[in-house]
Order: C-alpha cells, then sequence, then structure tokens
C-alpha cells in the first residue's frame, strides 16, 4: 500500500517553502522506489511547526515539522513514511496539547481533509447538514440557527438568525446571498484558512443559507491578496457543481444555488458591507447609510444576508448536529466556539479555536508561549486595528463578547497581536489615526478630516508642543469621532487611542530625544 504523505498548500505553509517540501519527498520517493500519494491539506494552523508534514501510520497521522526540502533526506532514511524516529518528529497531531486541547468545530475538517475533494468531505461529516436542511421549511432552518446562538464572527457579533429572518420575511423576486470574505483586520486569518483548507464548508453554508430565506444566488467577496484562496474556492465550487450540490437541482431537491467569486480591490473600508456591497454592484467601495438595512434592500436593492465566512462555515455542523449541541458550547450570551488567531510578539501563533470562556491570558502564555522576544508582553490589541489596546492587567479577562464590551474593547474577528515592552504606545495610538485617514472612504467629516488632525495632534503631543491643550484637544476629537461617524471605522478609531492613553500615558509624555 502507498504511505499516505500530508503536506500543506496553505498559505503560510507556501510561504515557508510547502511546495519545495512536496517536491522533495516526490522526487526522493521515486528516486528510492518507495510508493506515496502526497495529499495538499490545509494547515492545523501551528504556524512554528509549518510546513508540517503528516504521515498516515494506522489510524494516526504521525507530524514531523518544521520541514525544510533539505531534511527529507534525512526522513526517509528515518523511515518517516512508516512513523519512524526523527528530531523533527512530535508523534500523533492530536497529541500535540496545542492542538490537541482545542475545541475544533468550524476548524474539524481543516488540515485534515483534501480540501478540494468532495468525497473525503462527504467523508468527514459533509454535506450531512444541508442533507437535513432540504427536509426542512425555510423558516425551520432559520430557527435552528437562531436556537443555536450564533452570532457573526465578522466584528458585530449580531445574531445570525435574526438577521437572516429578516431576509426571510422580505418579499422579492430575487434574494442574495452575500459572503465578506475581506478579512482586513490585522494579525487576522482564520478566513483565509477556513477558506484553503475546507472551501466546501463555506460552500455548503451559503447554500443551506439560500435554501433558508429563499435566494437562488451568492457572490463571495474575496480579497484580491488571497490568490490561494480564490483558487481553492472556484475549484470547491466547479466540484460541488460536478457533485449536484450546486446549481438547479441541490441534492436533488429541485431547489437552485449558485455561486460566484468576486474580487476586491484592497481597501478596508470595503469589508464594511454596505462599502462590500457597493464594490460588489461595480462601484466605488463607500458606506450607505442604514437604514434600510442589507437584509431588506442590499445587493442590488434585493434582500440579502451578508455574513462573515466564519459565521457562514459554522452552520453546517449546527444543521447537522441540532442547535442545542452549538449552544451547549460557550459562556453567557457568547455561544459555540471562536477561532482565535494569534500574531504579533508570541512564540507560538497560529490559530486556537476554543469555546468561549478562557482568558486572554490563557490565549497569550498557555497557547502563545509568551513573547518571542522573552522580554515581558506590555500590551495586546484584540478585535484589529480598531480594537482597544489591553494592558497587563486586563490580560484576565474571559473571551466573551460582554465581559469585552464591559472593559471598553472588542473581540471583533478574533484576532490577537501582542506588543512586548519596547513598543511605544503614542506611536500606536497615531498608527490608529494614521490607519483612519489612509482608509477612511470620505464620506462623513469627523472621519475624514478628523483623523488626519489626529495624526496632527499626537504628533503635537510627542513633540512636546503645548502638551495639555493638545491632549484636551485629542480627547474632543475623539468623543467627536465617536459620536458623530457614520460607521464604525470613524466611530471605533478613537478605542485604541483612549486605551493607549488611559493605560500607557507615560509614552504621550516621554521626552521626544528619549524615543
Ligand atoms: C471598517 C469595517 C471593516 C469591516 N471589515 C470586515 C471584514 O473584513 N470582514 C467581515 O466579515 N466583516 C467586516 N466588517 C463587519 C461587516 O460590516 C459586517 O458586520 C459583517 O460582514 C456581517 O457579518 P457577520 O454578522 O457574519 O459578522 C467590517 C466593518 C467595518 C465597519
Ligand atoms: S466613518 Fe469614515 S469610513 Fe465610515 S462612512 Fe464616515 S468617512 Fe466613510
Amino acid at each position: 500500500m502507498n504511505a499516505r504523505v500530508y503536506v500543506p498548500r496553505d498559505a503560510t505553509a507556501l510561504a515557508l517553502g510547502a511546495d519545495a517540501v512536496a517536491r522533495a519527498i516526490a522526487a526522493e520517493a521515486q528516486r528510492r522506489g518507495v510508493a506515496v500519494d502526497i495529499v495538499r491539506n490545509g494547515s492545523r494552523g501551528m504556524f512554528w511547526l509549518e510546513p508540517l508534514v503528516e504521515v498516515q501510520v494506522g489510524d494516526a497521522r504521525i507530524a514531523y515539522g518544521p520541514v525544510k526540502a533539505g531534511d527529507v533526506a534525512g526522513l526517509f532514511d528515518a523511515g518517516f513514511q512508516g512513523g519512524g524516529a526523527h528530531a523533527l518528529r512530535h508523534g500523533a497531531v492530536e497529541d500535540i496539547a496545542w492542538f490537541g486541547r482545542q475545541e475544533r468545530l468550524c476548524f474539524a475538517r481543516v488540515g485534515v481533509t483534501d480540501p478540494l475533494s468532495v468525497e473525503d468531505y462527504v467523508a468527514h461529516g459533509g454535506y450531512r447538514g444541508l442533507r437535513n436542511a432540504l427536509a426542512l421549511a425555510g423558516a425551520d432552518i432559520v430557527r435552528t440557527v437562531t436556537d443555536s446562538g450564533l452570532r457573526g464572527r465578522g466584528g458585530a457579533a449580531f445574531p445570525t438568525g435574526i438577521k437572516w429572518n429578516t431576509v426571510l420575511g422580505t418579499q422579492a423576486a430575487q434574494k442574495f446571498i452575500v459572503c465578506n470574505a475581506d478579512e482586513g483586520d490585522s494579525g487576522t486569518f482564520s478566513d483565509r484558512m477556513l477558506m484553503e483548507g475546507d472551501p466546501l464548508c463555506l460552500v455548503e453554508g451559503m447554500t443551506i443559507a439560500g435554501l433558508a430565506v429563499g435566494a437562488t444566488q451568492g457572490y463571495i467577496y474575496l480579497r484580491s491578496e488571497y490568490p490561494h484562496a480564490r483558487r481553492a474556492l472556484d475549484a470547491a465550487i466547479a466540484n460541488a457543481h460536478a457533485a449536484g450540490w450546486l446549481g438547479g437541482d441541490v441534492g436533488g431537491s429541485g431547489q437552485r444555488f449558485d455561486l460566484e467569486v468576486r474580487l476586491g480591490a484592497g481597501a478596508y473600508i470595503c469589508g464594511e458591507e454596505t462599502a462590500l456591497l457597493d464594490s460588489l454592484e461595480g462601484k466605488r467601495g463607500q458606506v450607505r447609510f442604514k437604514p434600510p438595512l442589507p437584509a431588506v434592500q442590499g445587493l442590488f436593492g434585493q434582500p440579502t444576508v451578508i455574513n462573515n465566512v466564519i459565521s457562514f462555515a459554522s452552520v453546517p455542523l449546527i444543521l447537522d448536529r441540532g442547535a442545542a449541541f452549538y449552544r451547549d458550547y460557550g459562556v453567557g450570551r457568547s455561544r459555540g466556539t471562536l477561532p482565535i488567531q494569534l500574531a504579533g510578539n508570541l512564540k507560538r501563533t497560529g490559530l486556537v479555536e476554543k469555546a468561549f470562556g478562557l482568558t486572554l491570558r490563557e490565549l497569550l502564555y498557555d497557547y502563545g508561549g509568551g513573547s518571542r522576544s522573552g522580554r515581558p508582553i506590555r500590551a495586546v490589541q484584540v478585535g484589529g486595528p480598531l480594537g482597544a489596546y489591553l494592558p497587563e492587567s486586563q490580560f484576565d479577562t474571559v473571551v466573551d463578547y460582554e465581559a469585552f464590551a464591559a472593559i471598553g474593547a472588542m473581540l471583533g474577528h478574533g484576532g490577537i497581536v501582542a506588543f512586548d515592552d519596547s513598543v511605544d504606545m503614542a506611536e500606536q495610538a497615531r498608527y490608529a489615526m494614521e490607519f483612519c485617514a489612509v482608509e477612511s472612504c470620505g464620506k462623513c467629516t469627523p472621519c475624514r478630516i478628523g483623523s488626519t488632525r489626529g495624526v496632527e495632534v499626537i504628533d503635537r503631543i510627542r513633540a512636546g508642543v503645548e502638551r495639555e491643550r493638545n491632549l484636551d484637544l485629542l480627547g474632543d476629537l475623539c468623543e467627536t469621532m465617536r459620536h458623530g461617524s457614520l460607521c464604525a471605522l470613524g466611530g471605533l478609531t478613537p478605542d485604541p487611542v483612549v486605551s493607549a492613553l488611559r493605560h500607557f500615558p507615560d509614552d504621550f509624555t516621554r521626552d521626544s530625544a528619549a524615543r
């Protein structure tokens, strides 16, 4: 029997040389006359071990990593194709504590299956949710999603079932399902990993949404910086069509659902749902006034479900195992699991999917392993570039939407970026304002003008020019942006600025020569 070897095709693994490793394994196997089947899987999310090569030995998958092309001959010498001992061997993947302690619901198949194979997808529980959905009325699918407690994973954490119910209840000849795959937040990559590692899960989730609300057409709005995700999605969509899971007769039900990928053009604001819809319509991405909500008048003026990748990808399991199964994970009003992305100055970065309820400290130290530099972690930014900076005294905050809101922070899309004590928080505050100035869509004054003035005011504070007066001015400016901006880009930019001022005031008043 051929040895089965898994080499990830995930963008992170590719950036670290996974293609060269796959080529080296194929060449070395041929040279030695060893029969191997190489499967290009997704990533398990342990980035410090990428490229992580796995070998099927009986029921176990034995992991070796990080593997370089130059290690391959030595791995064959060690008999790795049969799980042989080697310095890079970590044992069975599930026995690696970092991985084994996770609760992988949404990411259950990522890294496990061949992402493009419908057969492999079905063999690992794929399309069971859609099969169940086909036996239900739209309102019952929506109720199941509502009862699961699923809240949008794109940032705002709005209950998914309530949004779907609005679209279901709005009469129209054409409705749309739109997936927000713009993933613009700093330090986030869960959407990308899911799309590259289990694209059929997103396809299935969107198809269930279509059946639930009566929409026959879906679009995935994908950031153009994700070429590997695009290839995976295009192939998965074509394969789902060929297998009868998309098109005019979904799963033999006689119901239609079609799906296409559309590329964004690289603007952070196009992740905001109404700017995204404008961009999808071929216009410049600018924020729309609300109401009307996209659920009532969305794409081309039609009722539209717009959800994040992880929101849609959570739905197949909910329809498969039931609302109660999913709701049993989590705490308070934060139900289910969150795929958390560890980034920045940490020893072990990557994807940790856990039920809501663990603390930030556990993530930073038990999973992240502390800072990579070995210096104390001074601050973390959670929830992307608009997220507050949290000091050490807040590291015991529980991963829960309400607990974060209570300290003036947000979980957002679950990205965590860590900084050690060499960070200058005044510079970070300046960066937040500058980011807003660069990415502002320009529709409203507090954001368009305020962010530019904000950079100037912070520059004056840092330079020691009329510090007290400029600190007051910055406070006023932040208040104006928070309350006067049309969308959350201008409205939330004060959060990183104000949190930096509150928790790290010395960084703003330090002598500029000491920087
Ligand atoms: C400036 C800005 C950028 C955003 N970027 C994204 C993004 O990249 N991906 C995303 O899913 N949601 C993003 N959102 C949130 C979306 O507007 C919207 O809430 C989300 O797509 C709804 O899906 P969900 O309910 O599944 O989270 C952004 C919001 C704002 C204000
Ligand atoms: S807050 Fe900024 S990004 Fe949002 S609508 Fe106003 S100008 Fe555009």
